[in-house]
């Protein structure tokens, strides 16, 4: 490719460095007036294609229909409506009008000169006789190419298989400096493609003031950097925009610009999130000087993410983001600082280091250095070019620097943009995605109902793309603890070496009343309670009636599970860990990270924790039918029909599916069994617990346990093996789970003859032998379809299969499932089969096939010592995932966490 760009001597940028070097006392501050007017856009346009008149979109902005437009020339006609699908959760404005072209069209904006943002809403839908999966098209503005031979179906379709929501429309985000004024947009079906089409939904125009050339950045490659000029007529395109430790923010919240913010935290890799928090009540955040009110809206300073309170587990690792970016481009990498809390007011506080794809960038990052004091923000752009081919990952790091012995050994960050700059042809344009394997089909239920707002928000922005959708459904309860410290004080306490523990204040929830009465107890938790709820003590008492025993739900080893009543009626379960036990806190600890950033309608929803008076308690949506194995044998409640079981089935299948792919890296359970899968009001299967979950395929080295966790009978042979965590872990124990909910039998029998002990390996051999039928529930006698039955064992089989590699992935065992369960509705309905609702095995009949379940053993083992068991109770009490196991392996491996 052809080197477009202009090498400059260096650099007012490392100068800036050197002031760290001199470190003086912080300085007073520079009294220059702050530029804090709103920019007021000349040129602001919206553009509804394919409608005509006005239209509102959900953030209340009026939007024009391009039919008989004046930017839209010979346009009389009307455009096409999408035909919906299952997604109505995406905004009607302006995704559900396109205009489509069959061959090339020009819009024509008589904007004035300079730089303006272009916006491109697309949802990729069938238009009348126009299949989504058709169009492909080139799109340029002026003489610039920001798209060629653009699949807005397959960028949907990829970014479902990396994101951990739901996405069906995205946007494009491009700046062009119109130099001459006049803005020509032209769509071309693709000439690669017959029967190409092109199609767009919306168009927005915004000026924007200049924000890219005002500075020259560094150029970092090969281990040295040059400054790099981004000219004045280069057109870039944002691939990313993040509101760091904050929340999503639309576009009537950053005033002028109508840029959105995402949320970050689904770009976080492993479990290493750091902390997040607001601004002290007590430090105002302003702009100042160098930074203009339009860099970037208050509410991205005025919330960050740092590393944590422990020293030594910050200086063993590096906050990092991972986000997807076309090879062969140079990228602008923007970074928004701004200290926020006391006592974060001086030089060498804080000082760190920045890493962009392995390279140093920035050595002595110190924010109050730059800013020349706390609530006053500061940006740095760094411009990489990333080698390789088609899409990667790009990583930004960010590591505490010990070299000038600050005081605390933490980094921090507000704000993240990463924009493309166009190549040496005047192109953006990236490639397609590889096409991915369609995501199973959903309903619109696909996310738990109260996400489906912000989903719906999030679904307008997908912010830019290749990675992109960004925002955070998740991201309730950014719960970035790092390791809480002991109350026993193990890790607390280090009193060698300048850092030591941040003050709490940092941490706790400075909006929250609860919170100071929490820190006050001396709890010492690090737990944010700023988005996920934090409940006190006091609440916690009195929605359990003071713990009434006519509330428990549930005993085990963590401690006992209530249900109780919140908000003047909500039902809720509170798992309450025995107080001042210090045992599996960590499993504690890793639920509430978890959960907190899961959301999905089939995982069970964390709604609130309490961590008061060094109480562990977790605050669940109620279950009301508990847990798949109480319907299932040794139990007074009535057999569920196959359909029903089918459907949990894919209820909890969904979930896990969800939990291996929904995100970047592969989040494995490492508990799945009947006990596990709870089912509320409704019937709907979720999945719980989350207290053993890893993230995959890296282990967050923090967090490294070689120790083997599970429950016996559901644990992968070829995991206990070689104590090597795949996601196929899940998958083995999900397949126990089918036999489980087919035969209505334990996962593990004791009592039963030695070849039938293990569930998975006598159903296995049944099946081999033709068999199945044999040891199928009676109650299901007849009740399955053969062709179902025949799919849903052999799926069952194939889960369980010794040899990881070729069990099938959770996607796939959710695609066989819905298929089994298509299989039986149709025998349903032809009536060559009946539904079983009504019928009823006689109580005597199920108890006397079941056997004792009770000896459920759960395992412990390190990779070089001795295997030992626990002869746990567990019937009924793992509901809401107490986990005895977990706790015990804990307690029999003390260096395990
Ligand atoms: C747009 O381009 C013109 C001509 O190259 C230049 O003078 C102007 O500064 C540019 N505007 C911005 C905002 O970069
Ligand atoms: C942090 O990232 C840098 C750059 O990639 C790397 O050299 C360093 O080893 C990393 N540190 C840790 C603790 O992972």
């Amino acid at each position: 490719m052809v080197n477009h760009h202009h090498f400059r001597w260096p650099s007012a940028f490392l100068l800036a460095s050197f002031l760290l070097l001199i470190a003086a006392p912080a300085p007073a501050p520079v009294f220059v007036a702050a530029d804090n007017s709103t920019y007021i856009p000349r040129d602001y346009i919206l553009l509804n294609c394919g409608s005509s008149g006005r239209t509102t979109d959900n953030d209340g902005r009026f939007w024009n229909g391009d039919t008989g437009s004046k930017f839209a020339p010979s346009l009389n006609s009307a455009g096409l409506t999408a035909s919906k699908q299952a997604a109505s959760s995406v905004p009607e404005v302006p995704y559900m009008t396109a205009r489509i072209f069959t061959s090339q069209y020009t819009y024509s904006f008589p904007v004035g000169p300079g730089r303006k943002f272009i916006r491109l809403y697309f949802y990729p839908a069938n238009y009348s006789t126009h299949a989504p999966s058709n169009a492909f098209f080139d799109v340029t503005c002026n003489n610039h190419t920001l798209l060629s031979n653009f699949s807005a179906f397959l960028t949907v379709n990829s970014l479902n298989y990396d994101s951990l929501t739901r996405v069906y429309s995205v946007t494009r985000e491009y700046s062009v400096n119109t130099s001459t004024g006049g803005l020509d947009l032209t769509f071309t079906p693709s000439s690669s493609h017959p029967n190409a089409f092109a199609f767009i939904n919306g168009i927005e125009i915004v000026s924007m003031p200049d924000i890219f050339t005002l500075r020259t950045p560094n150029l970092f490659m090969g281990g040295s950097s040059v400054s790099y000029s981004i000219e004045p007529d280069m057109a870039m395109e944002t691939m990313y925009r993040f509101n760091v430790g904050g929340k999503f923010l639309s576009t009537t919240q950053d005033s002028g610009l109508y840029r959105t913010w995402s949320d970050d935290t689904e770009y976080i890799f492993g479990a290493a999130s750091g902390v997040t928090y607001p601004n002290d009540p007590n430090v105002t955040v302003a702009y100042t000087a160098g930074v203009p009110s339009y860099t970037a809206p208050l509410n991205v300073y005025s919330t960050a993410r740092s590393m944590g309170p422990d020293k030594n587990v910050n200086l063993n690792y590096n906050l990092t983001w991972i986000v997807s970016v076309d090879a062969g481009f140079y990228y602008l990498v923007r970074f928004h600082f701004c200290e926020i809390q006391n006592p974060m007011t001086k030089v060498n506080q804080r000082v760190f280091d920045i890493f962009v794809n392995n390279q140093t960038v920035q050595k002595n990052a110190d924010v109050i250095a730059w800013s020349k004091g706390i609530g006053r923000p500061v940006f740095k752009d760094y411009v990489v070019f990333p080698i390789g081919s088609g899409q990667m990952d790009m990583w930004v790091a960010l590591h505490p620097d010990p070299e000038l012995k600050p005081q605390y050994y933490d980094a921090i960050l507000n704000g993240l943009e990463v924009f493309k700059i166009e190549n040496g042809n005047a192109s953006l344009a990236g490639l397609n995605p590889p096409p991915r394997p369609q995501p199973p089909p959903v309903d619109a239920s696909w996310i738990s109902g109260r996400s489906t707002s912000r989903k719906s928000r999030a679904a307008a922005i997908a912010g830019g793309v290749a990675g992109g959708l960004v925002f955070l459904i998740a991201g309730f309860c950014l719960v970035g603890f790092y390791r809480r410290r002991k109350a026993k004080g193990k890790d607390g306490g280090s009193s060698d070496g300048p850092s030591g523990w941040l003050p709490l204040s940092l941490y706790g929830n400075s909006h929250s009343a609860t919170s100071a009465k929490t820190n006050a107890t001396g709890s010492s938790s690090s737990l944010p309670g700023n988005l996920c709820h934090h409940f006190s003590f006091a609440e916690i008492k009195t929605a359990t009636k003071g713990f009434d025993e006519s509330l428990l739900l549930g005993v085990g080893g963590f401690g006992n599970v209530y249900r109780g009543e919140i908000d003047g009626g909500t039902n809720v379960a509170i798992k309450r860990g025995n107080p001042m036990s210090g045992q599996g806190e960590h499993e504690f600890q890793t639920e509430i990270e978890m959960l907190s950033k899961l959301r999905h309608r089939h995982l069970v929803s964390l709604i609130g924790y309490c961590d008061e008076n060094c109480e562990m308690i977790l605050v669940y949506d109620y279950m009301a039918h508990g847990t798949l194995r109480d319907h299932l044998y040794k139990t007074q409640n009535p057999p569920l029909t196959w359909r029903q079981r089918l459907e949990i089935c894919i209820g909890a299948a969904r979930g896990l599916h969800y939990l291996h792919t929904g995100s970047k890296y592969t989040i494995i359970h490492r508990d799945v069994k009947t006990t596990n899968i709870l089912l509320d009001q409704k019937w709907v299967a979720k999945v719980s617990d989350f207290g053993l979950s890893k993230t995959g395929p890296m282990l967050d080295h923090t967090h490294v346990s070689t120790v083997v966790k599970g429950s016996l009978g559901y644990l992968d042979p070829e995991y206990y093996r070689r104590q090597q965590l795949t996601d196929k872990s899940d998958v083995y124990s999900f397949g126990v789970v089918l036999f489980e909910v087919l035969c209505a039998r334990p996962a593990l029998n004791p009592a039963l003859p030695k070849e039938q002990v293990s569930l998975a390996e006598w159903a296995v051999h049944c099946q081999k032998k033709g068999m199945l039928e044999d040891i199928v529930d009676p109650y299901l006698m007849g009740k399955i379809a053969p062709q179902c039955l025949k799919k849903f064992a052999e799926i069952a089989e194939k889960c369980v299969l010794d040899n990881s590699t070729e069990r099938p992935s959770m996607g796939d065992v959710l695609w066989n499932l819905e298929f089994a369960l298509q299989l039986q509705q149709s025998a349903e309905e032809s009536g060559s089969i009946s539904a079983g609702i009504s019928d009823e095995t006689p109580m005597t009949i199920r108890n006397k096939l079941v056997d004792d379940p009770s000896m459920e053993p759960s395992i412990t083992t390190t990779s070089t010592t001795s295997t030992s068991m626990e002869g746990q109770s567990l019937a009924s009490v793992d509901s809401y995932s107490l986990t005895p196991s977990a706790v015990f392996s804990q307690i029999m491996n003390p260096k395990g966490r």
